[in-house]
């Protein structure tokens, strides 16, 4: 049986929670008290054993972001579980790299629907839940892609501007609300996204960023977390870009 406390206890929604910034979410959203929804396309141990940890306040299913029904359906099943939303991290993304002109027509509906539909149909599923409350932060995950113009990765970065617009016309609408909008934009960080990144690669990004490496997911976490946090708690339709200065 649900108790008075857990009741009151905050929920997050954070998409895409099994791995990189997500799963970092995850792991300090739980630790710091909150119950969590996420979602991925599969399973892995760390979903597995935190759902043996945290049972009755961890929930995890797999939805892929290309089923629009499903990414809509998984903000009701969270509020319907837990009884409330008051986070929601668009975390989930998908990178594809590949010039321009070769990309085919179906490869760039995908990279818009995974990075940019996905996360309008989440936070207006969600969203409608924050407002019974008249309290509520959601916090797009962009990408200095959106800002910097960078080869091969064109639509993604449509995607992530896109994202990044999303947020400033949200925060407008949904503020009176009591809801607040806001956008990360990370540099590079190492998770499984940037696992493939050749070393020259990776040589040539920490000879270009001031802070002389890679982010960490723990950076990220921190803050995504205090743009959640009360300490943020008149800030919204804000872009916090955090990326050890390669874009400065
Ligand atoms: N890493 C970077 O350097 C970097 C830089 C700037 C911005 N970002 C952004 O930061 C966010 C997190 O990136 P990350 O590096 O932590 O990513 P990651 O390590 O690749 O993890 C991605 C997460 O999203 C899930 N996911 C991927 N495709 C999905 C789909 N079609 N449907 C449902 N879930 C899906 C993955 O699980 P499954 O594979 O099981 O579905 C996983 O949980 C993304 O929005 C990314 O664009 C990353």
């Amino acid at each position: 049986m649900t108790t008075v406390e857990e009741l009151s206890t905050p929920v997050a929604v954070v998409s895409g929670g099994s791995r990189g910034l997500g799963r970092a979410l995850v792991e300090r959203l739980l630790a710091d008290g909150w119950r969590v929804a996420t979602f991925s396309r599969n399973p892995n141990e760390f979903t597995e054993t935190t759902a043996e940890k945290y049972r009755s306040s961890f929930l995890w299913e797999p939805v892929d972001l290309n089923d629009t029904t499903a990414v809509r359906g998984f903000g009701r099943t969270a509020a319907q579980y837990f009884g409330r939303i008051d986070l929601l991290v668009n975390n989930a993304g998908v990178l594809h790299q590949e010039l321009f002109l070769t990309t085919a027509p179906a490869r760039m509906d995908n990279i818009i629907g995974t990075n940019l539909l996905a996360p309008l149909h989440l936070s207006q599923s969600c969203a409608r839940f924050m407002m019974r409350d008249k309290s509520g932060a959601i916090v797009n995950i962009s990408s200095i892609n959106a800002v910097r113009g960078y080869r091969g990765v064109a639509v993604y970065a449509a995607a992530k501007a896109g994202l990044e617009g999303l947020g400033r016309a949200l925060a407008r609408e949904l503020g009176p609300l009591g809801i607040r909008v806001n956008t990360l934009t990370p540099g590079f960080f190492d998770s499984d996204m940037t696992a493939t990144v050749t070393s020259e690669n990776r040589d040539k990004i920490q000879r270009r960023t001031p802070l002389g490496r890679l982010g960490t997911v723990e950076e990220i976490a921190d803050a995504v977390l205090f743009l959640a946090s009360p300490q943020a708690q008149f800030i919204t339709g804000q872009t916090l870009v955090i990326d050890g200065g390669i874009t400065c």
